[in-house]
């Protein structure tokens, strides 16, 4: 029976070979090749049974689409779909999404959709999440600068866990929604969304954009006894440069480490605004980065110095640690704090800090003097 059902599926197969691309790795660096007038490529990972690639290649014919599916029972139906639809720019990799890497050469990729992949609930299953960020690490080795991650699950466990791993790998996190359809369907359904928005169930969506310079190379941390060296280090190089540790809560007056420590962490008491100051530590364990966040309730920092104040060590500036260090911040107040937006703060002629935080795509609300008469922009982030 067996036996029969797989000739069955290769008949089937065989049908549509055109669609089929069976070495993937001959098509590295030459994907654009298969469309004349290619303008992008895209991917979808677990495109299932194809509905979202074969509607969406249909309204968008200068994009080719490559879908992947490790499941070749699944993808027949897509493949016989797109051959249905005459599509041109379809097509199929039959494999599983980890080897990426060796099918398409650095930045051939614009945009990768991962609509609803498979949840994988049990943390001992957590690797095989096409959001852990073993596979984000590879989808940004294909992406161009500036390419994109369109996410769309119904697990809200698996949404919230994916949100915080986006920063860890690299990207930044815009447009999310809890509830994608809420005013009415929006954008091409899946086979699963279609099912779902039958059933009433709210779909999440969010976009990963892959940062130009950004590799996930910092880990945020508490201050522990442990680190006392790491922060010397890092208070040693502003009292040279002669700025002030902005986000390490007063670290270039700090005389003793562990009244510091206990401060920093939020431990103190009497704290007027409260907040916990993170260390930003790189591969090597090096301190690169400070950054505090307010846990004050909103009313509270309307009037402060922003949600959020960071700094990276003077020595080691325009390497795009600030914009990393900035996102994981943004992570912590969405899933830690469960704020929805976040207020950030800069001087109005700090172009490095006004880049960084445009980054996330914050909007300007005005320009204001601060308590020491200081022009001060400040940005509202939705997170
Ligand atoms: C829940 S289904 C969703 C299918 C389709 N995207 C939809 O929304 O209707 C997830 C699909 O992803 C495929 N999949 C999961 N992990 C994969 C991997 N590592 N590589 C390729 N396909 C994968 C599964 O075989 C399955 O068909």
């Amino acid at each position: 029976m067996r036996m029969r059902k797989k000739a069955h599926l290769d008949r089937r197969l065989a049908r549509q070979s055109a669609l089929l691309v069976e070495r993937p790795e001959d098509c590295r660096g030459r994907w654009r090749e298969l469309l004349p007038g290619c303008g992008e490529v895209r991917l979808e990972l677990g495109c299932g049974k194809g509905r979202f690639t074969v509607e969406t290649a249909r309204r968008e014919p200068q994009v080719l689409f490559v879908a992947v599916e490790r499941v070749a029972d699944a993808m027949i139906v897509a493949m016989e779909r797109a051959g249905a639809a005459g599509a041109e720019n379809i097509r199929f990799i039959d494999a599983d999404a980890r080897a990426l890497g060796e099918w398409f050469a650095p930045g051939e990729v614009s945009r990768i959709y991962l609509n609803f992949s498979d949840p994988w609930p049990s943390s001992r299953q957590a690797k095989r999440r096409l959001t852990h960020p073993d596979f984000l690490r590879r989808y940004a080795d294909a992406l161009a600068p500036g390419g994109e991650i369109h996410f769309k699950t119904d697990n809200q466990d698996l949404f919230t866990w994916s949100l915080f791993q986006f920063p860890k790998a690299g990207y930044a996190v815009e447009q999310v929604t809890r509830d994608l359809h809420g005013g009415g369907v929006n954008g091409v359904m899946t086979d699963y969304e279609e099912k779902f928005y039958r059933e009433g169930k709210p779909i999440c969506r969010c976009v990963a954009v892959k940062g130009e310079t950004l590799s996930a190379r910092l880990t945020l941390a508490r201050p522990r006894p442990e680190h006392e060296g790491q922060v010397w280090a890092y208070r040693r190089r502003f009292l040279d440069a002669g700025e002030p540790c902005v986000g390490a809560a007063g670290l270039e007056t700090a005389e003793d480490y562990e009244a510091w420590r206990v401060a920093a962490a939020g431990e103190a008491e009497a704290e007027a605004v409260k907040g916990i100051t993170f260390i930003a530590l790189d591969e090597a364990g090096e301190m690169v980065g400070a950054v505090r966040v307010r846990q004050s309730p909103e009313g509270e920092w309307e009037t402060s110095g922003g949600q959020v104040a960071f700094s990276v060590r003077p020595d080691l500036r325009r390497r795009g640690y600030a914009t990393e260090l900035l996102g994981l911040a943004l992570a912590y107040c969405r899933e830690e704090l469960g704020l929805e937006r976040a207020r950030l703060c800069c001087r109005d002629d700090d172009a490095a800090a006004i880049r960084t935080i445009r980054h996330y795509k914050a909007a300007l609300e005005d320009r204001a003097a601060d308590s020491q008469g200081r022009l001060t922009r400040r940005y509202l982030v939705t997170l």
